[in-house]
């Protein structure tokens, strides 16, 4: 067994010292005050066993990372009924696209782009009694931790500049795919992104999907198909136009936020959180690509 510990070191002292660290999003305001010299690693084995690195113990917000985890509670509530009203293929353009969706009639390409992610929400809203309460306790009770939550401030920075997602839920709504309105919908996603989690707890979050759906901690599980189909769509669509980039350096199903943050996994080994938050040009943490690449090729730990 590698010497993971050692491993992760390594490649977090190679990394720290990289001149070019990216940018920090700015898009969302909020999120522009964060230091981008943040960077931390945290990686859990099957065998139950936990490596970090550097602040993998910071809470940071984890933006699209919860665009899976969404879709793991709408798979658990409705099913194969998720797949009626948002398709399965990759995108090839940037996470808040809307061309394609005007001109595939109002269909998202997958669940993992914002136009997809909204969808995702609509459903939760529709299913869930208490939505935002609700999923906030999916998120803690995959975790086994109490003291997740929204950070507020984020949500409401994205409420008063997220045009874009406004004109993708009204396109959405105008192909009458959104069943409830517009505002309740990005309400509701917008705090979903806006949860902050470290490292170390979106690791144990995602550790279900590297354990055939079944989470360690409580009754929370998916059946093995399901956790193989978001597995699959996180290795296809996980990253936007840059998905092929990341299979082809890092070889592993995951999912980025533009705070920064990476979840990446390997089916009945591991899971992997990097955040780092300084982005490259399509919206992905730069030292956090670099920092999963190193990894595989040093564990020779991928899917391929
Ligand atoms: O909707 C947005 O633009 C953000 N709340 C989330 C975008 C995001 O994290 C894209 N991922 N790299």
């Amino acid at each position: 067994m590698p010497d993971f510990q050692a491993i992760l070191e390594h490649i977090y002292q190679d990394a720290v010292i990289a001149s070019d660290k990216g940018t920090v999003a700015s898009y969302i305001p909020e999120l522009a005050h964060i230091d981008k010299n943040n960077f931390g690693i945290h990686l859990r084995t099957s065998d139950g066993n936990d490596y970090g690195v550097g602040n993998y113990n910071k809470p940071f917000s984890i933006q699209s990372i919860s665009k899976v985890l969404a879709l793991s509670k709408a798979i658990a509530l409705i099913g194969e009924g998720t797949w009626k009203r948002i398709d399965v293929e990759p995108s090839g353009h940037p996470f808040n696209q809307l061309a394609l969706l005007e001109i595939e009639n109002g269909i998202p390409r997958n669940p993992l782009i914002n136009s997809g992610a909204i969808v995702i929400a609509d459903i939760l809203i529709s299913n869930l009694k208490n939505p935002k309460e609700d999923f906030l306790n999916y998120v803690r009770d995959l975790t086994g931790d109490e003291t997740i939550n929204f950070n507020k401030d984020v949500a409401h920075s994205e409420k008063v500049t997220g045009f874009k997602n406004y004109a993708t839920a009204n396109l959405l709504k105008s192909f009458n795919n959104l069943n409830n309105p517009v505002e309740d919908v990005l309400d509701f996603y917008f705090h979903q992104c806006a949860i902050e989690m470290t490292c170390q707890q979106l690791t144990k979050a995602f550790f279900f999907l590297a354990n055939k759906g079944i989470c360690m901690l409580n009754k929370t599980r998916l059946t093995k198909s399901q956790a193989k189909r978001i597995n699959a769509l996180m290795l296809t669509c996980g990253f936007y136009d840059e998905a092929g980039e990341f299979a082809f350096e890092v070889g592993l199903p995951g999912k980025s936020g533009v705070g920064g943050g990476i979840v990446a996994l390997l089916p009945d080994h591991f899971v992997i959180t990097t955040w780092a938050p300084g982005l490259n040009k399509k919206g992905n943490s730069k030292l956090g690509m670099l920092t999963l690449e190193q990894f595989t090729s040093k564990t020779k730990l991928s899917i391929f």
